[in-house]
């Protein structure tokens, strides 16, 4: 980093760290933005449709497919033994997922064929034709399924341990032990999953998907295809939402679409319907959490032994790094002096479950909160000064350790708690809302703040690199590419205000660029949080070769010190004599043989992690945030109002506050739906009966909090040297919303005088809130 840079003052004219709206928001709103389908179609291109089994685990005796060869306009129908290469496309080593199955069904819905027609309904009336026979096999769908039946792991569970929580707790004063259930949760992006795939010469094929791994789709598509990567080009402009649902879960179309490309020698395109993205695609794995928690008398923490066990679908997917991440976050802002944490990634017979925001930390830290709850009204005491006196002390005070043995070194929580407790009158409003609980009969209110506290990096070590391509044409427009992607969360925006700010000219004057695997290879999934993190160094890095280059240039040409040459607003000046336009500089530079562009790297310094002895430093920096909900219940019907909503959130120095505030809105209000309304359900026969918006509710506006108040700690910024000492927002917000379960389940608390733990589990629908204030008032 440049010295003006790494100073911790702002720079107040450049474009970094300024409120800038998102560079597609007005393509948004107005429906011009292009997504894949979107593009002008390519003459000739043919659409393909998912042949999907309707059973949860059988094997296949038979499959006719005659009906679905002669059906009108169909072109070819794939089998597994159409596949060219290997039949897989399973992220990582796990080699555990087909891309079309070919004896043995998993979970209902799993792709058995792929239907390639002339329109995109005659290919889908054809995938109806088939006919299968089945031998079943005997399923399960759920955790308590894959419990009792001895499931397999999908991949091995890791352990987390520090102490001696086990003897601790034996010996403890009081102790409490329980389970917890947290649901799953649909990403619902707007933009369903999609490819479309176009031959091109000798092995070449170029793929546009909906992905946040472009590489990992070269990859996919090499290996099916049987053909080296660099023979793949796979392009992204945008996608319409990904949330996770897009690392890994666009394998498959993009995988059946450069098949059909390649075989049949035509443009082929893939874009199921939402029904069918919802039963074939993973979502958020739901978790059953027992914990056992030691305290003393002032409810602080002394033990904690939990395990995690998870759904995880019939591959292993990402979930090793989800239910990692799990553990990584089940202490949430708290020390636990002794602690053994576990988890078990169970197989089931769904739908691969895979990344959503968080990647399984919300579902940890929902665990950890919990543990609060209980002790909380265990000494009938308010949780908020439970959760005080057991947050992470200061560095040195020796209880800064985590269970994975980092120490927390950047801790704000106490202080962004303290200040949200203020602001946003927490006290006051508490205790209105126990006299109001006293004398209300049917309607009850509750108040809850919680904090959070996430760890940023890829916990695979080798994810933390980046690379970006920048190139200064000769009329001094500057194009930008870099391996991230964008899904409305203004990473290119981001990317394109650091490019702005290095050469000290406008935004606009930086030209964003799709993500394709041509330009910059071997890029990580935009995930993580870490999007502007590392592609936002990789393209620092980028333009500050070129501008010292120009540096270097300009001191010989024009005969004055390098320190003389002072890049500012849209102009650069040179010593005293002369001051002239970017354009007009950089027009003298390429007549100076100056190359005007350049590749830019960057990898996290610092981090590292041994996960067999649950060891290391994971994460580069935590960012901290603060929510407060207040919520009102009706006890007869469980139905219940989100009131208001206070949120001090930590992103460093923002490089952008109000994409920051968006994200920070966005992920809160996500996060809300996943705690409260969104609810998977499975049937008897293993088939997912929750698959459109019409059984599966997403919050409306009108769910939002009717007051809703959000701010960036105006203090913070980043103790690493990130971009612009900024701090990862995407992901962190989300963990805001477990303040709107737990003011639930203050509210239903009240009808037995806040004496039992509610134990409300997740989704807190309507339903489970009534249901919970029955238990409680039968308790009572
Ligand atoms: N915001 C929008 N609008 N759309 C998305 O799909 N994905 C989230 C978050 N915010 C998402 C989003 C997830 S899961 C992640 S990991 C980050 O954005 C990824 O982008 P970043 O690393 O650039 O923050
Ligand atoms: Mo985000 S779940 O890391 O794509």
């Amino acid at each position: 980093m440049d010295k003006a840079r790494s100073e911790t003052k702002p720079v107040i004219s450049g474009p970094m760290h300024a409120a800038r709206a998102h560079d597609s928001a007005h393509k948004h709103v107005a429906g011009s933005a292009d997504y894949i389908d979107d593009m002008p179609e390519p003459a000739g291109l043919l659409h393909g449709a998912l042949g999907m089994a309707d059973r949860a685990h059988a094997q296949i005796v038979a499959i006719d497919l005659d009906a679905v060869r002669a059906a009108p306009g169909v072109v070819a129908v794939l089998t597994s033994r159409d596949v060219p290469g290997i039949n897989d496309i399973a992220s990582g080593s796990h080699h555990d997922e087909p891309l079309i199955a070919d004896r043995l069904v998993q979970f209902h819905g799993q792709v058995i064929f792929a239907v390639i027609a002339e329109t995109r309904d005659q290919a889908r009336r054809a995938a109806r034709l088939a006919r299968i026979d089945y031998k079943d096999l005997p399923f399960w769908t759920d955790i308590d399924g894959a419990l009792q039946n001895g499931a397999p792991l999908v991949t091995p569970g890791m352990t987390l341990k520090r102490g001696e929580a086990e003897d601790e707790l034996d010996k403890a004063d009081h102790r409490i032990a329980g389970t917890m259930r947290i649901g799953g949760q649909e990403h619902f992006y707007l933009e369903g999953q999609i490819a479309l795939a176009i031959p091109g010469e000798d092995d070449d094929v170029a793929v546009w998907s909906s992905t946040q791994h472009p590489s990992e789709i070269q990859h996919i598509v090499s290996h099916v295809l049987a053909v080296p990567s660099n023979a793949v080009t796979v392009h992204v402009r945008r996608m319409g939402g990904g949330f996770g649902g897009k690392e890994t879960q666009g394998n498959q179309f993009a995988a059946l679409a450069a098949i059909a490309a390649k075989t049949l020698k035509r443009a082929v395109k893939f874009r199921p319907d939402r029904d069918e993205d919802m039963a074939v695609t993973g979502k958020r794995h739901d978790f059953r959490c027992d914990y056992d928690v030691a305290f003393d008398g002032n409810g602080v923490i002394h033990a904690v032994n939990a395990n995690f066990a998870a759904r995880c679908g019939y591959s292993a997917d990402l979930s090793g790094p989800v239910t990692d991440r799990a553990l990584f976050h089940a202490d949430s802002s708290y020390f636990f002096p002794h602690v053994l944490l576990t988890s078990q990634p169970l197989k089931t017979h769904t739908c691969s479950n895979t990344a959503y925001r968080g990647f399984g930390g919300p579902q940890g830290m929902v665990g950890g909160e919990r543990i609060i709850e209980e002790i909380a009204y265990h000494r009938g005491v308010d949780p908020l000064e439970i959760r005080k006196r057991n947050f992470y002390g200061p560095t040195g005070s020796g209880r800064d350790v985590t269970p994975y043995h980092q120490r927390v070194e950047d801790n704000i929580i106490a202080r962004v708690v303290e200040e949200l407790e203020t602001s946003c009158d927490y006290q006051a409003r508490r205790r209105a809302i126990l006299d109001f609980n006293r004398t209300s009969p049917v309607i009850k209110k509750g108040i809850a703040l919680t904090p959070v506290k996430f760890g940023i990096s890829f916990t695979m070590t080798a994810f933390n690199q980046a690379g970006a391509l920048v190139h200064i044409y000769q009329d001094g427009s500057i194009h930008l590419n870099h391996g991230g992607t964008e899904m409305g969360q203004g990473l290119y925006i981001k990317v394109a205000q650091v490019i702005a700010d290095c050469f000290q000219v406008d935004v606009e004057t930086v030209k964003i660029t799709a993500t394709t695997t041509g330009k910059v290879p071997n890029t990580s999934a935009t995930a993580a949080s870490s999007g502007s993190d590392l592609n936002g160094m990789a393209a620092y890095d980028a333009a500050r070769q070129i501008k010292e280059r120009l540096i270097a240039w300009a001191a010989e040409r024009f005969d004055v010190a390098p320190d003389e040459i002072e890049f500012r607003p849209n102009r650069v000046k040179i010593g005293t004599k002369h001051d002239m336009p970017f354009a007009e500089f950089v027009h003298h530079a390429y007549f100076g043989r100056v190359q005007l562009s350049a590749a830019g790297f960057y990898k996290t310094p610092k981090i590292h992690w041994d996960r067999a002895a649950g060891r290391g430093t994971p994460f580069y920096y935590f960012a901290y945030g603060a929510a407060c909900s207040e919520v009102s219940i009706d006890t007869l019907t469980g139905e219940y109002l989100m009131e208001r909503t206070d949120i001090l959130h930590d992103v460093g120095r923002s490089l952008n506050p109000a994409i920051d505030i968006g994200q920070i809105e966005g992920g809160f209000v996500q996060g809300m739906g996943w705690l409260t309304t969104e609810e998977l359900w499975w049937d008897d026969k293993g088939r997912l009966r929750t698959h459109a918006p019409s059984t599966y509710k997403i919050p409306l506006a009108s769910d939002r909090p009717k007051i809703f108040n959000t701010r960036l700690v105006p203090w913070s910024e980043n103790a690493e040297p990130t971009i612009g000492r900024s701090k990862a927002v995407g992901e962190p917000p989300f963990m805001l919303a477990i303040s709107v379960l737990e003011a639930l389940s203050m509210a239903v608390a009240s009808v037995a005088d806040y004496k039992t733990c509610p134990r409300l589990d997740a989704p807190a629908t309507p339903e489970r809130v009534l249901m919970a204030v029955e238990r409680l008032k039968a308790e009572r």
